[in-house]
């Protein structure tokens, strides 16, 4: 990573204990030491299990207003991956993933924070076809539940970033995994090496609101991140480095993949109605 562009002096990661937040977090701490930072806050639901001289660990949900408040408190920047990865019920998402950063924007600005770095999702994006290659412009077409509450996330940042001086910067991250395992991969993967270079960027770029795309160097994949590269993001990893074992071969219309596919759980509709209903 550079040595020269200069961090935030203080910084929280939410969901730290998730496999993403880690990966930031071992980055983050060794910035720490270096003194490239004053201050590491570590937040997650489930236990974290890191410490070290300088690391504030808070173990709480974010779906807590009181809690996004006392957390984002001395902060300069918040890395924002505390949510319900994947397709979920309502009941679910609400809290996780709405509630959890509509009180967290709120705190931001309530504390003066400069920046928030968005966990978003490829499935904000899912239902665009897989043969048309989209950039940062594309407007949300959520494939999902779970999509829709990555799509609230950004908007909220561009919302915010009209009417408050809090910043945002929104990774629509595709396939973030030790591995490559399917074939959809080869279009989506980013390695954890590139994602923290996403997020360095994502610390130290001046921007008010952007959406880049959470991917390693694949100048074939179904995103143009030519955004991301004006930004100074610089991908070093290939996909097919980190190809491990038989692909899981299952291709799909939607750039979504399976998740685009999948019905909305818990859900049916009566008989004899379809999709194309009621048009
Ligand atoms: N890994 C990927 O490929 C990928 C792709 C697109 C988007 N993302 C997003 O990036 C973020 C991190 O993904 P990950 O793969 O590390 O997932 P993960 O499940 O490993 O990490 C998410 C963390 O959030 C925490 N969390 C959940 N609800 C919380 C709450 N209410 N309050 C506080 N913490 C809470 C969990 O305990 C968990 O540690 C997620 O928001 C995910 O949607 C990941």
């Amino acid at each position: 990573m550079s040595d020269i562009a200069a961090l935030p002096r203080a910084i929280l990661v939410t969901g730290a204990a998730g496999q993403l937040g880690r990966e930031v977090t071992q980055y983050l701490a060794g910035a720490l030491q270096g003194g490239r930072i004053d201050r590491l806050r570590l937040l997650d639901i489930a236990p974290i299990g890191i410490a070290g001289p300088g690391i504030e660990t808070v173990q709480a949900s974010l779906a807590e207003r009181e809690v996004a408040f006392a957390s984002v408190e001395g902060m300069d920047a918040v890395i924002h991956f505390a949510g319900i990865p994947t397709e979920n019920e309502w009941d679910n998402l609400i809290p996780a993933n709405i509630a959890a950063s509509a009180h967290l924007w709120d705190a931001a600005v309530a504390h003066g924070v400069d920046r928030i770095l968005f966990a978003s999702s490829n499935h904000a994006v899912g239902m665009y076809p897989v043969d048309e290659r989209i950039d940062h412009t594309a407007p949300p077409l959520p494939d999902s539940r779970y999509g829709l509450t990555k799509a609230f996330g950004e908007e909220l940042g561009r919302l915010y970033a009209h009417k408050t001086p809090l910043r945002s910067y929104c990774m629509r991250i595709g396939s973030s995994f030790p591995a490559v395992t399917a074939v959809r991969h080869l279009k989506t993967y980013q390695s954890f090496a590139d994602m923290v270079r996403m997020v360095e960027v994502g610390l130290t770029a001046d921007y008010r609101f952007e959406i880049v795309y959470g991917l390693s160097d694949i100048p074939d994949g179904y995103w143009d991140n030519s955004n991301a590269f004006r930004l100074g993001y610089a991908p070093a990893d290939r996909p097919e480095d980190f190809v491990s074992g038989a692909l899981d071969l299952f291709e799909c219309r939607w750039q979504g993949g399976s998740t685009a596919t999948d019905p909305l759980p818990g859900i049916t509709w009566p008989p004899g109605r379809s999709r194309d209903s009621g048009r």
